[in-house]
């Protein structure tokens, strides 16, 4: 039976196999949230179902626009409107000046950027016209700023901050709801190729999906953590250039970071 602490009865979550979405997939499952997990089919979207009577797997690839619309048809059709929609799927290719790999920033923007607008598309249409709903979407702290050997998943979470900043200016007073997630680092697979050395401040998958789900039924524009990446990073978009490079510098070398 459905419990009072989260005010969603039905949460469509992209992304729904991996790390931090899977977290929070079994967590609003637990507490009688009605999850339609996507993400493409494997072993682990239907070891998630098989985990909980309140999680239904939809299996769809989010780079397939009118497969991604049809998949977010049947979840209505089946479970009911969608209340939160919390487009998770993404990944990180690690970027190197020396060997320029197109491939892999084009990879990273098409499911990164692209990945999140096909679910905006396929969930929008439906949730104004009802007057609600609630789009979360997963961006990432280092959209803040340029930092080496992320020129492509920086890059695209800087085109999903600012594609967020749009959509909730454009959804102000209809009734839809828009937050942006960004984390610093999670201990997750994402990352598992990222210099350990270089990961400052990482967190836990569990954590990270507290955190999230702490601050999420507020419905706030954003929920960042760790406050110091948070703070630093966001220091260094607002400082001069002149001033902001220098400072990253030290601080790469200052911390190995
Ligand atoms: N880990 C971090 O440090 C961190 C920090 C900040 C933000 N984030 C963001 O948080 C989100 C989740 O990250 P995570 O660390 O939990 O990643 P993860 O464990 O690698 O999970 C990624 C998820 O995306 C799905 N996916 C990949 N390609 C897909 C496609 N074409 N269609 C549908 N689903 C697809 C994967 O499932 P399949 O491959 O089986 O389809 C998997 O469910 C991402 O957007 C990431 O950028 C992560």
């Amino acid at each position: 039976m459905a419990d009072k602490t989260y005010p969603w009865k039905i949460a469509w979550i992209t992304g729904a196999s991996g790390a931090i979405c899977g977290e929070v997939a079994r967590r609003l499952a637990d507490a009688g949230v009605q999850v339609a997990a996507t993400a493409r089919h494997s072993e682990r979207l239907d070891a998630l179902a098989a985990s909980s009577p309140n999680i239904k797997s939809f299996p769809a690839d989010v780079q397939d626009i009118d497969g991604l619309k049809a998949c977010a048809a049947q979840v209505t059709a089946e479970l009911g409107p969608i209340d939160l929609a919390l487009l998770g799927a993404g990944i990180y290719v690690p970027f190197d000046i020396r060997n320029i790999d197109a491939g892999g920033f084009g990879e990273t923007m098409a499911l990164n950027v692209d990945g999140v607008l096909n679910g905006v598309g396929a969930v929008l249409p439906a949730m104004l016209e009802r007057g609600e709903g609630h789009l979360a979407i997963m961006g990432s702290l280092f959209g803040y700023a340029g930092w080496p050997g992320n020129g492509g998943y920086g890059a695209s979470k800087a085109a999903v901050i600012n594609l967020a900043e749009s959509l909730k200016l454009e959804l102000w007073g209809t009734g839809v709801d828009l937050t942006l997630i960004n984390p610093g680092f999670v201990d997750t697979p994402l990352n598992a190729s990222y210099d350990p050395e270089k990961k400052l401040f990482v967190i836990s998958k569990e954590r990270c999906a507290r955190k999230i789900l702490a601050k999420l039924p507020k419905r706030p524009y954003e929920i960042a953590f760790p406050p110091q990446v948070e703070i630093f990073l966001k220091t260094v978009r607002n400082l001069p250039r002149a001033v902001s490079f220098p400072l990253v510098r030290w601080f790469i070398k200052a911390t190995g970071a």
